[in-house]
């Protein structure tokens, strides 16, 4: 049996055994170190746009109802009754003024007190105490540039220190224009992979699209340059995050206008939102794409046509649902500011490109669901340290130094084409799963 420290040797060395990305035991360990432990997100603050908007998510196996109170404050609970435990919501979103329980009928407010008990003086008396069966609050809940997220650990610290230096790059991503709004629900879907595999393609692989998504190449979408998704930053940051900022202008393809192409008339507002080193990775940017650990990726790109380029934001959170098993939930959002057919023609092309029939989606979920049935066969599973079971993450290493100008936090190298990220991001892990 391969030992933590022999796992670790290996990762030092650029390698991961393929058994660990399926592994049911790990997957155990996961819940309860990773998944209990860390920040996940929830949802945008423009999806409860008033008092009584709630929606219903899911912390792995944990049902939440996030709800906005009469306060306007945002409140997280378990979805799940108190009497005797069933799904309270069984809804997607909407909007309450209180909670009426399925099964016998109790009621909740907005701050999850329980307010109503069937027959409650006859059949439990004027003894019993209300106040103590109120929903179960979920224990940390915060926002970061309308991101709602929460995390199961009353002892986590603080969201703003988990997102560290990614906050800058958020600020950029969500803050630029004075905010987002989400456009439809998100959009759901099943994928039969593991989430680590899911979360390292969204961190540090824009090494694949040359191949994946090879067809946009062929259509002539992509330039023929085999290192065209390289130009630009990888970032390394804190606690297993990453991003990567992709230039790739210049190499075959008309110079690209600044700010993603969004339009002019929004820039005086990027102007006065970001800094001045904001501003000048924003400008030349054309892809954002990366993780906040453990599950939520984004990707921030460029469709369209020369002169009708549009850009949006898509936030994805792989809920694992076994280890070999994800739910993807797919988010669209774009600037509040930008006009109103910029943001339909940004949506059509989020539907055409990343949404659950998008023909990139297609391309990266086939990919993704071979890696997962490989990584369960005998040979990879083989714990025994050969060659048998171990994958290369080798490209860069010990090779490709930081660029100690980039203006951004984190350790950023002059390259996207690059396994830093990955080796940063299962670095991590390994640290979280082996803790006490
Ligand atoms: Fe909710 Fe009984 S389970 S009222
Ligand atoms: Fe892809």
């Amino acid at each position: 049996k391969q030992t933590i420290q022999e796992i670790k040797e290996k990762m030092e060395q650029g390698l991961l055994p393929q058994w660990i990305l399926t592994d049911p035991s790990i997957y155990e360990r996961e819940q309860e170190k990773i998944f209990a432990r860390t920040w996940q997100f929830l949802a945008h603050d423009s999806e409860l746009p008033e008092p009584g908007s709630y929606v219903t998510r899911w912390i792995v196996d944990d049902p939440i109802l996030v709800v906005r109170t009469n306060d306007g404050e945002i409140k997280a609970f378990l979805n799940s009754c108190p009497h005797r435990g069933t799904m309270l919501c069984t809804a997607d979103f909407g909007k309450k003024k209180s909670f009426l329980c399925p099964y016998h009928g109790w009621s909740f407010n907005l701050n999850g007190d329980l307010i109503g008990v069937v027959a409650g003086d006859k059949v439990y008396g004027e003894e019993m105490k209300k106040d103590d069966w109120g929903l179960r609050p979920i224990a940390q809940v915060a926002a970061y540039q309308g991101m709602i997220f929460a995390t199961l650990d009353p002892d986590a610290s603080s969201l703003e220190e988990y997102l560290g230096g990614m906050k800058w790059y958020l600020d950029i991503l969500l803050g630029r224009s004075g905010g987002m709004e989400v456009r439809g629900l998100p959009q759901r879907w099943v994928v039969n992979t593991n989430w680590k595999l899911v979360l390292e393609n969204f961190s540090g692989d824009p090494y694949h699209v040359q191949s994946t998504h090879r067809s946009t190449v062929e259509l002539g979408i992509s330039p023929k340059d085999p290192l065209y998704a390289g130009y630009g930053h990888q970032v390394v940051l804190e606690n297993g995050h990453g991003i990567n900022v992709i230039t790739a202008q210049g190499q075959g393809r008309p110079e690209r206008p600044p700010y993603q192409g969004l339009p002019e008339e929004m820039w005086p507002l990027f102007e006065s939102n970001l800094s001045k080193e904001q501003l000048r990775v924003f400008a030349k940017t054309t892809v954002f794409v990366g993780s906040i650990y453990p599950t939520l990726s984004f990707n921030s790109p460029v469709h369209g046509s020369e002169g009708h380029l549009h850009n949006y934001l898509n936030f994805r959170v792989w809920r694992p649902l076994g280890p070999d098993k994800i739910e993807i939930w797919s988010w669209f959002m774009i600037d509040k500011a930008a006009p109103d057919d910029y943001k339909e023609d940004a949506y059509k092309g989020y539907i055409s490109s990343f949404g659950p029939s998008g023909t990139l989606e297609q391309d990266d979920t086939e990919i993704w669901t071979r890696v997962a049935q490989t990584s369960k066969g005998y040979m990879a599973r083989n714990k025994v340290l050969s060659y048998n079971n171990l994958l290369n993450y080798l490209m860069g290493f010990e090779r490709v130094l930081p660029d100690e100008n980039f203006p951004g936090p984190g350790i950023a190298y002059p390259t996207c084409y690059l396994d830093a990220i990955h080796r940063a991001t299962h670095e991590h892990w390994l640290e979280l799963i082996s803790r006490d």
